[in-house]
């Protein structure tokens, strides 16, 4: 993920001619709403109110159980494990890396008079729980202190994320990639080099309830659709909730997604993305950032004391670092903002969104900036906000979301079958896609550069990959991907090798 901002001056020069006039027009107080629900998006919506939300169908066959204790290894007990069992820890420190390449595994922590379980990479280890299995549950557990990822889903459908503690585990917190029907909650968050919670190109999904503070990024929707957020604790990151598409990716989309009631306040943190990462840019102070995506409704949020701006709407052109994917729609279209409290934002902005408060003659702290074009928006209330860039967008047809409770599946998805002829697919979009886009850099060097170096000689890459070392100065160091066999990663080479964005 990547930003921003370059060029705002010029770009704002083609959206705020007649602005003025425009706003002279709107002193009357605006006439106040009929309340009406939301009825686009997608159209679940069985599950009643209060019923708890789930992703992973429930196993009629007898489950079971594998214990695991102090000094005892999780990986040796989820080798052991038969899809449908279930593998519970009990409080103790592991030091391991644990790999779930099966379907129907529940992983669940047991903590017993406040003690946890607890995952430590001894910042040696790049990843603490990877799963590529299909209908996985991985709960009650801490983890501290690794490289790479705290819990990342690689291509399972099916998941639920819940009950985790998880501090400073490097580059992400909790990482679905290509995911169907999946739930985030109830999960605490801190110190995380770029997104604490990062939904990759996945599609129905649930993160909520969920605690995220002092990350970079709080919670990322990226290439990704049918997404709510709702009822999360959003505070002192960078960069608090981002919905986005980052171009160079294989999906191209980022749409329907709800963000509704969550706190998000006082992301001011200093962005301490690794130097030259694709995060680094993010201005410090922003609270829910829109770029490029569509269909999003921002409701019934609180939104306060982000210095920056509270909502920032943009698209690709507007972005700095970025290389824009001819086939990603570049603009932040049908953007709904409903009702949200929104108080002392934008108070030490930068200074290309001050120049545009100048040029719509407006002055304070703004809470919502849009930069960019953006067809098809609307916006309730925008008297109570102070603004830039969107005088032009009418009041909404509409003033809630209370018909949508989800937007999972109400039956899960098929599983996502791994075999020998999308093997190596599956596993580049899974995978490598975290940290590698086809044309841009992300947290790695892209994919076109990677291919000259490898033009005839896929085996040579398959080999780095297991046992990467530091080639260049100014990226970190990639993490081991060992836990593939030798056959995959010689799938995932030559799939590599053959990409045309
Ligand atoms: C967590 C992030 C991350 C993931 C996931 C990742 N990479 Fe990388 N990759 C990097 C970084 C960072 C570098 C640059 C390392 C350097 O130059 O020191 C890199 C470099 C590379 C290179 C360059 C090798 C060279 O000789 O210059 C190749 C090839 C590569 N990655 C392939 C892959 C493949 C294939 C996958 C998926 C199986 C993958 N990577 C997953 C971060 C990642």
């Amino acid at each position: 993920m990547k930003f921003w901002i370059a060029g705002v001056i010029l770009g704002a020069l083609s959206f705020t001619g007649g602005m003025f006039y425009q706003k002279s027009r709107q002193s009357e107080p605006a006439a106040p709403l009929q309340e009406a629900s939301y009825h686009g998006g997608f159209q679940a919506g069985k599950a009643s109110k209060d019923q708890n939300l789930r992703a992973v169908p429930e196993d009629s066959s007898p489950r079971a159980t594998h214990d695991v204790r102090n000094g005892q290894s999780i990986m040796a007990a989820i080798k052991q494990a038969q899809p449908g069992d279930t593998v519970r820890v009990f409080p103790g420190t592991y030091t391991e890396t644990v790999y779930i390449d099966k379907d129907n595994i529940r992983l669940q922590g047991v903590i017993q008079k406040g003690q946890w379980p607890e995952l430590n990479g001894e910042k040696r280890l790049n990843d603490a729980i990877l799963y590529s299995g299909n209908n996985i549950i991985v709960e009650n557990f801490r983890i501290t202190k690794y490289k790479g990822n705290g819990i990342m889903g690689q291509a399972g459908n099916n998941f639920e994320i819940r009950n985790n503690i998880i501090v400073d585990t490097g580059v992400y917190g909790i990482f679905p990639q290509l995911g169907t029907n999946g739930i985030v909650e109830y999960n605490v968050l801190s110190g995380i080099e770029d997104a604490a919670i990062y939904v990759g190109m996945s599609d129905h999904i649930h993160v909520a309830h969920n605690e995220v503070f002092d990350n970079v990024a709080g919670i990322e929707i990226e290439n990704s659709r049918h997404a709510i957020v709702e009822n999360n604790m959003v505070y002192n990151n960078t960069g608090g909730i981002l919905v986005f598409i980052t171009p160079g990716l294989p999906i191209k989309t980022t749409y329907d997604v709800i963000v509704r009631n969550n706190f998000v306040t006082r992301n001011n943190h200093k962005n301490f993305g690794a130097p030259g990462s694709t995060v680094a840019g993010i201005p410090a102070g922003t609270g829910i950032l829109v770029m490029a995506a569509d269909e999003v409704i921002i409701e019934n949020n609180i939104i306060t004391h982000n210095k920056t701006a509270g909502i920032l709407i943009t698209d690709h052109g507007h972005a700095s670092n970025i290389t824009v994917d001819e086939e990603s729609e570049p603009n932040a279209d049908k953007i709904m903002i409903l009702s949200n409290l929104m108080e002392h934002n934008g108070y030490d902005t930068i200074s290309d969104v001050k120049a545009l408060l100048l040029t719509e003659f407006k002055s304070g702290n703004p809470d919502i900036v849009r930069v960019g074009p953006s067809r098809d928006s609307c916006i309730n209330y925008k008297d109570r906000y102070i603004t830039v860039g969107v005088d032009s967008f009418p009041s909404c047809s509409f003033t809630n979301t209370d018909s949508i409770k989800t937007y999972l599946l109400d039956t899960p998805a098929p599983p996502r079958i791994i075999d020998k002829t999308n093997q190596g697919k599956l596993t580049y979009l899974g995978i490598c896609t975290g940290c590698h886009s086809y044309t841009g850099r992300l947290i790695g060097p892209p994919v076109e550069k990677i291919q000259s170096l490898y033009r005839n000689n896929p085996k040579a890459l398959a080999d780095f990959i297991a046992r990467p070392y530091k080639k260049r100065p100014d990226y970190p160091e990639m993490p081991p991907q060992d836990y593939l066999s030798e056959e995959v990663r010689l799938a995932v080479a030559e799939y590599l090798l053959k990409l045309e964005n």
